[in-house]
C-alpha cells in the first residue's frame, strides 16, 4: 500500500483531478469499472506523476495507505451508490470516502450517517470548473468532518486553485454543507448566464448590434467590474464564426437552455427555506420557457406585441446602462444566494462561512470574478450581515446604477423585450427596502375568507374580525 490518495471512476472530470493529484506529487490509485479507462489514463498521462492503476475494486482499496482517501467520481445518484456499496465493504475504521460528483446534498447527509455507523468518513464535495478546472486547479467544497479533512484539506488544498496565492478550498461544514454550497453556486452560475443572456439580448435588441460587436462590449467590460470567467467566454462565444455557415456561431445554436437539474434543486430548497432566490428562480424558468415548444409557437402565433421599433439614440450611453443594470441585478442574486446558505446553515447547524465561500469562489470555478472578493470584505466587516445588498460597498456600487436599472426594465417592457431576470432582480430590490408592504392586504384577506388571523402595527398579539358577522375584532 504506497498509494496517498485513489480515484475511482475515470471519466474527464475523475481522470483529471487524478492527473490534477499526481502532478502535485501524490500517488494516486486509479480505478474505473471497465479496465480500459484506467489503461489509456496510464498509456496517455502517465507522465504526470506516480499512479498505481488497479483492474479490481480490491487491488485499488489494498494499494492506499491508511486512512484511505477515496476520491468517487462518478454520475450523481445511483451510480453513486452502487460504486460505494461496493468500496464500503473494504474499507476500514478511519477511512474517507469523498463523492466529489454533483450530488444532491440531501444525498449526502444520507451517505454520511450510513457510512458513519460503519466508522467511516463520508466526504460529499463540490469540485466547480469542469475538465480545465479538475485538471489545472478547480474550487473545492468539501463537507463532511472536520476531523476528515485535518487529513484530506491540505491535499485538496494543493490541488485547488489558488487566488493570491490562497487556495480556493477549504472546509466548508458537516455533512451535506459542501454539496449544498455547490448546489447554491450553480444556481448563482444560472442566474449569472441569464443576466448575461439578458444584457446580450437588450444590446442585440436596442442596437441592432451584430453578436461580434455585443462580443466586443463584452470583452471591454471584462476590464472592469463586471471582470470575471463568464463575461470573458461570453465575448469569446459572441465572437466566434460558424465554420459551416460563415454565421455567428450564436445565431445558428437552437434557443432551447437545458439543464442537469442542479439550478432546480436550488429553487426547490429555496421554496423550502422560504428564502426569495428571485433571481436564480428566474434564470431556471426562463431555461423552462425557451424549452416550452408548443407553447412558445402558440404564443408567436396569436400574441400582440403592442410596442415600438426599438430605436437607441445615444448608443453609448445605452451601453452604459446595461452594464450598470448587469452588474446591479448580478449583486442581487448573490446577495439571495448567500442569504440561502446562511438560512440552511441555521437550518442544519452547519455554521457555513459566508465570506470564506466568497474566497473559495475567487478562482476555479465557474462563478470566478473580480467581485467576490468584495463580498468577502463585506462579511469580514461583518459575518452576521443580513443582507449583502446593503454592505456599504454594494449599496454604493449599486445605488450608482439605479438610475440606469429603471431605465433599462422600463424600456425593456416598453419594447416588448423580455428581461425576467432583470426586471425581478429591480422588484427584489424595490420589495426589500420598502418602508410598507401590500403583504398587509393578503394578510386582511387571509383572515376575511379563512379566519387566518393577523397581527396589528400598533399592540401585540394575534387577532382576528368578524367579516361576516358584526365587523368586530377580537384577540386570539
Ligand atoms: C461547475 C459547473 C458544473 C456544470 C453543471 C452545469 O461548477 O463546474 O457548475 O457543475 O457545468 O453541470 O449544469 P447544467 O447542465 O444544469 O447547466
Amino acid at each position: 500500500a504506497r498509494a496517498q490518495i485513489g480515484v475511482t471512476g475515470l471519466a474527464v472530470m475523475g481522470r483529471n483531478l487524478a492527473r490534477n493529484f499526481a502532478r502535485h506529487g501524490y500517488t494516486v490509485a486509479v480505478h474505473n469499472r471497465s479496465y480500459g479507462k484506467t489503461q489509456s489514463l496510464i498509456a496517455e498521462n502517465g507522465d504526470d506523476g506516480d499512479f498505481v492503476p488497479s483492474e479490481s475494486m480490491e487491488d485499488f482499496v489494498a494499494s492506499l495507505e491508511r486512512p484511505r482517501k477515496v476520491v468517487v467520481m462518478v454520475k450523481a445518484g445511483a451510480a453513486t451508490d452502487a460504486v460505494i456499496d461496493e468500496l464500503v465493504p473494504l474499507l476500514e475504521e478511519g477511512d474517507i470516502v469523498v463523492d466529489a460528483g454533483n450530488a444532491h446534498f440531501p444525498d449526502t447527509i444520507r451517505r454520511e450517517n450510513a457510512l458513519r455507523e460503519k466508522g467511516l468518513h463520508f466526504v460529499g464535495t463540490g469540485v466547480s470548473g469542469g475538465e480545465e478546472g479538475a485538471l489545472n486547479g478547480p474550487s473545492i467544497m468539501p463537507g463532511g468532518t472536520a476531523e476528515s479533512y485535518e487529513s484530506l484539506g491540505p491535499i485538496l488544498e494543493d490541488i485547488s486553485a489558488k487566488v493570491d496565492g490562497v487556495p480556493c478550498c477549504t472546509y466548508v461544514g458537516p455533512d451535506g454543507a459542501g454539496h449544498f454550497v455547490k448546489m447554491v453556486h450553480n444556481g448563482i452560475e444560472y442566474a449569472d448566464m441569464q443576466l448575461i443572456a439578458e444584457a446580450y439580448d437588450l444590446l442585440k435588441q436596442g442596437l441592432g448590434a451584430s453578436a461580434a460587436e455585443i462580443g466586443q462590449i463584452f470583452a471591454e467590460w471584462n476590464t472592469g467590474d463586471l471582470e470575471s470567467f463568464l463575461i470573458e467566454i461570453t465575448a469569446d462565444v459572441l465572437q466566434h464564426v460558424d465554420a459551416e455557415t460563415g454565421s455567428a456561431f450564436v445565431d445558428v445554436v437552437l434557443d432551447q437552455a437545458e439543464q442537469k437539474g442542479t439550478g432546480r434543486w436550488t429553487v426547490q430548497n429555496g421554496l423550502d427555506l422560504g428564502v426569495p432566490i428571485t433571481g436564480i428562480a428566474e434564470a431556471t424558468f426562463a431555461r423552462a420557457l425557451s424549452g416550452s415548444v408548443p407553447q412558445r409557437e402558440a404564443g408567436r402565433a396569436a400574441l400582440p406585441a403592442d410596442a415600438g421599433t426599438w430605436a437607441v439614440e445615444d448608443r453609448d450611453a445605452f451601453v452604459e446602462d446595461v452594464r450598470l443594470a448587469l452588474f446591479a441585478s448580478k449583486v442581487v442574486a448573490y446577495s439571495q444566494g448567500f442569504d440561502q446558505i446562511a438560512a440552511a446553515s441555521a437550518e442544519n447547524g452547519w455554521d457555513i462561512d459566508r465570506g470564506a465561500m466568497a474566497r473559495i469562489w475567487r478562482g476555479g470555478c465557474i462563478i470566478r470574478a473580480r467581485f467576490l472578493n468584495r463580498i468577502t470584505e463585506a462579511y469580514e466587516r461583518d459575518a452576521e450581515l443580513p443582507l449583502l445588498l446593503a454592505d456599504e460597498y454594494f449599496t454604493g456600487a449599486v445605488g450608482n446604477g439605479l438610475a440606469a436599472w429603471r431605465r433599462i426594465v422600463s424600456q425593456a417592457a416598453l419594447n416588448g423585450v423580455p428581461v425576467p431576470a432583470f426586471a425581478s432582480s429591480l422588484s427584489y430590490y424595490d420589495g426589500v427596502r420598502a418602508e410598507r408592504l401590500p403583504a398587509a392586504l393578503i394578510q386582511a384577506q387571509r383572515d376575511f375568507f379563512g379566519a387566518h388571523t393577523y397581527k396589528r402595527v400598533d399592540r401585540e398579539g394575534t387577532f382576528h374580525t368578524e367579516w361576516s358577522l358584526d365587523r368586530s375584532e377580537s384577540q386570539a
